[in-house]
């Protein structure tokens, strides 16, 4: 079988190309070993799909070279995809920081992504697994399970290795190593936090606890926004986002009340409620159960009046700054992303295109390219998807 542009991954980055080349009148097709097309987008944002957000820039990634992703970003925009969603009627609404979500199913946006292939004559063909791919003197012969196909272009949009029994695999990687690109070292991103040892113990029974809003910080990178206790470490938005910037040893802190003037508040409920116990007063700003773990871990609790001024400031930057001793994450079980991958030295900015091997792309999640949490990697998909697309 021949075609003009053989696809491998029918995600989120290999569908958008797909229809960019179908759209341009090349013969496309996708394979993906995976039983139906999507699966990502199936279960993504809780079965909502956060499909793009509204405030997108290139500094909501992360990449060896940040000026990368700009070019494909730019020129596939929000708007762009939002345009495609409305065009099929597909109702959506803002949750909060410019994250959009379907009204009712991911489904509906696999079903726009497939419909808009058969519009573009692109094929797709599920539970089609790629075993090798030869360099021919045409561009690729693609060995798969259904026999032999040669393309003139071939684009990898195979994913990271994020949960793996979705049908991710490393197998983007070893195909970028075959053809002699270099492969930046992967690690989970987006993903929950663990602690070991007395760090554990401390807050094990915790599991289930949130918390609306702190503020985690590592260096001078820092995110606002909720915190979940589990049974195994930390969880929660604030927590999946700078766990992409984390690595083992690396300080943690998080502000438990970043909304707070802590101290000030602190004095006057001295002058308020002098008989009252910390950990009571703690209980208005904090879950009770965790006030009172603070309290007896950091601070012991005793009727107000008898704290000096200076010992409530203490207290206050203390739960402004509490250190959290985290001991690795969850891994790619349950991250949403894979950080590092297909050193984008290697490849064109505005086509994705190998600078090495003529006719081969890397788009999507295999590159190192990885958004923050909120639409922004599926926004990088359908940007690097439809930037290899207009060019494969
Ligand atoms: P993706 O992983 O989607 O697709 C790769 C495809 O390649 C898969 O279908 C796989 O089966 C196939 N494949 C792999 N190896 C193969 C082989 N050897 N042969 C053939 N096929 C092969 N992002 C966001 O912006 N908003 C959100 O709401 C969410 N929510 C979310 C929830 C959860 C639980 C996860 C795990 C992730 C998210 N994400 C997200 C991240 C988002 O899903 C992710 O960034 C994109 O799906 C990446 O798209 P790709 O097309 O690059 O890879």
């Amino acid at each position: 079988m021949k075609v003009d542009v053989l696809v491998i991954g029918a995600g989120a980055a290999g569908l958008m190309c797909a229809i960019a080349a179908g759209q341009r009148g090349r013969s496309a097709l996708v394979v993906d070993h995976a039983n139906k097309p999507g699966k990502k987008i199936l279960m993504s944002g809780g079965g909502r799909c956060n499909f793009t957000n509204l405030g997108v820039t290139p500094a909501q990634y992360l990449c060896a070279n940040p000026h990368f992703a700009k070019s494909a970003l730019a020129r596939y925009t929000p708007a762009d995809f939002i345009a495609l969603v409305e065009k099929h009627r597909i109702a959506y609404h803002e949750k909060e920081l410019g994250q959009l979500f379907c009204d009712e199913s991911s489904k509906l946006i696999v079903r726009m992504l497939l419909d808009e292939c058969a519009a573009a004559g692109a094929k797709v063909e599920t539970s089609c697994a790629v075993e090798r791919v030869r360099k021919t003197e045409e561009g690729f012969a693609v060995h798969t399970a259904r026999g032999e196909v040669h393309a003139q272009s071939l684009v990898v949009a195979s994913g990271g290795l994020s949960i793996p029994s979705m049908g991710a695999t490393g197998f983007g990687y070893e195909l970028a190593r075959q053809f002699g690109h270099n492969v930046l070292p992967t690690r989970a991103g987006l993903v929950p936090l663990t602690l070991s040892g007395k760090h554990q113990e401390r807050y094990q029974d915790l599991s289930g606890l949130a918390l609306p809003q702190v503020e985690t910080r590592v260096g001078k990178r820092r995110f606002r926004a909720g915190l979940l206790f589990t049974h195994r470490g930390v969880s929660g938005p604030s927590i999946l986002q700078i766990s992409s910037y984390w690595q083992p040893g690396d300080d943690l802190r998080i502000d438990l009340l970043p909304d707070q003037d802590a101290a000030g508040w602190l004095q006057a409920q001295r002058d308020t409620r002098p008989a009252m116990e910390l950990k009571n007063v703690l209980a208005d700003l904090l879950p009770r159960r965790l006030a009172q773990r603070l309290c007896e871990l950091w601070f012991e609790s005793r009727p107000m009046k008898q704290y000096r001024p200076a010992e409530l400031d203490a207290i206050a930057a203390q739960l402004r700054d509490w250190p959290l001793v985290a001991s690795g994450t969850e891994g790619y079980r349950t991250a949403e992303v894979t950080l590092g991958g297909v050193d984008t030295d290697g490849l064109s900015s505005s086509t994705m295109q190998s600078k090495l091997v003529p006719g081969l792309y890397f788009i999507g999640e295999v590159v190192d390219v990885t958004g923050w949490l909120g639409g922004y990697n599926f926004q990088w998909a359908w940007a690097s998807g439809q930037a290899a697309g207009q060019a494969a």
